[in-house]
Formats: structure tokens, sequence, C-alpha cells
């Protein structure tokens, strides 16, 4: 998934109510794509809002098995993020034809990935799993490889990570707090977003 840009959202959504609104808060904040984790009961439905929203690049997150990659697709998903490595689900995104990027930590998990003809992957979790120092030892390996570090960072540790080039974007839930989806506070969603996006330029 080489067009990512810089900042991934990771969002929880409780109600497909608030997608729309979601959506134009993460454009107005000057970001164009979005993880819709698939955590929640409303999770597909929020997806499908996003996916339709016309600048948006909108995927699913916490994919676990092929047939969620099957429903996430049906969706709307153009891409599928998941926590691990899982073959079945990485075969069910290369038969649609959508990017894979699953979850890593180590080296073995990595060429796992490599020898499944992945480029991309998220290394996860992040600022638990040995941080900058971790994804750029592994990075000096597999020259590559690019990453999307995520988990545990926030505001102030992505700009340490997207420094690294083999980081082709961060993801995290920092500029999207599930209390401020589930109640609406798009403002509050728009300025964390600017703030990311401003760490990034
Ligand atoms: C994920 O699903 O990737 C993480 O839950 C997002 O990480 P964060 O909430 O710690 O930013």
């Amino acid at each position: 998934m080489s067009v990512m840009e810089p900042i991934l959202p990771v969002v929880v959504i409780d109600s497909p109510d608030a997608a729309e609104g979601l959506g134009r808060a993460l454009l107005a904040g000057g970001i164009r794509q979005v993880e819709v984790t698939l955590r929640t009961a409303e999770a597909l439905p929020a997806l499908r809002i996003l996916a339709s929203v016309p600048g948006l690049r909108a995927g699913a997150g916490t994919v676990l098995t092929a047939d969620q990659v099957h429903a996430a697709v049906e969706a709307g998903a153009e891409f599928v993020v998941s926590p691990g490595l899982d073959e079945g689900v990485v075969a069910a995104c290369q038969r649609y034809g959508v990017p894979a990027i699953p979850g890593v930590v180590t080296a073995t998990e990595l060429m796992r990935a490599r020898s499944l003809g992945l480029r991309t992957v998220k290394f996860f979790p992040a600022e638990q799993a040995g941080g900058v120092a971790a994804v750029s030892a592994l990075s000096a390996v597999f020259a590559d490889m690019a990453f999307v570090p995520t988990g545990g960072i926030g505001a102030d540790r992505a700009a340490v990570y997207a420094a690294l080039p083999s980081v082709v974007a961060v993801g995290g839930s920092w500029m999207v707090p599930r209390d401020a989806v589930a109640s609406g506070q798009f403002a509050r969603i728009e300025a964390l977003c600017r703030q990311a996006v401003e760490v990034f330029q």
C-alpha cells in the first residue's frame, strides 16, 4: 500500500450515525484515510458510510478472519489491517485485490509476511513491543519492508516514528478518541487531526 498518507486514524465506532460527521471532520482536519476497526456491532455499517465519503479512503481494522475480509470488502474497504499475521486473511485480501496490512513484531513474523508477498506491515503494539528502536532495528535487516507502527502512540511520539525512512504511516486513535466519536464532538476531532497533520509537516 504505497500510496498511504502519513497518518492512519484507527477508529472504534459505536454507531453508524457518527460516520458521516467523522468522515467530514477527518477531511476538514487534513486526513484522507481511516481504519474502521471491526470491534463493534455497528462497525460494518459505519465502514460502508465512511467508504462512501468522497475523498476519503476507508479500510477495515481488527480483521481476524477471511469471512471478515469478505464483509469488509463488500462494505467498501480499500485496505485491511489485522493485529497479527493470518495466512487465510492475507489470501482473502489477495483474492479481492485489497492490500493486507498484518501486524508483526518479530523478525520471524516479518519473514512470513514477506514470503506471502507483502511489503507493508503494521508494527503492533508499537510502543509496548520496542518502539522506535525496534522498528529501526528491523528496518536495517528488511530493507524492502515498509512499516505502519501502531499501538500506544500519541501525538508526542508520532513524529519520531515518522522520521524513520521505513515508516510509511503512523497509526493510532489519538486523533479520534472513542468518546469524541460517540458523542459527536467533530470539531474536537477536526482540531486533533489538524494538530496531527502539523506534526508531520
Ligand atoms: C489498533 O487497533 O491498532 C490500536 O488499538 C490502536 O492503537 P492506539 O489506540 O493505542 O492508538
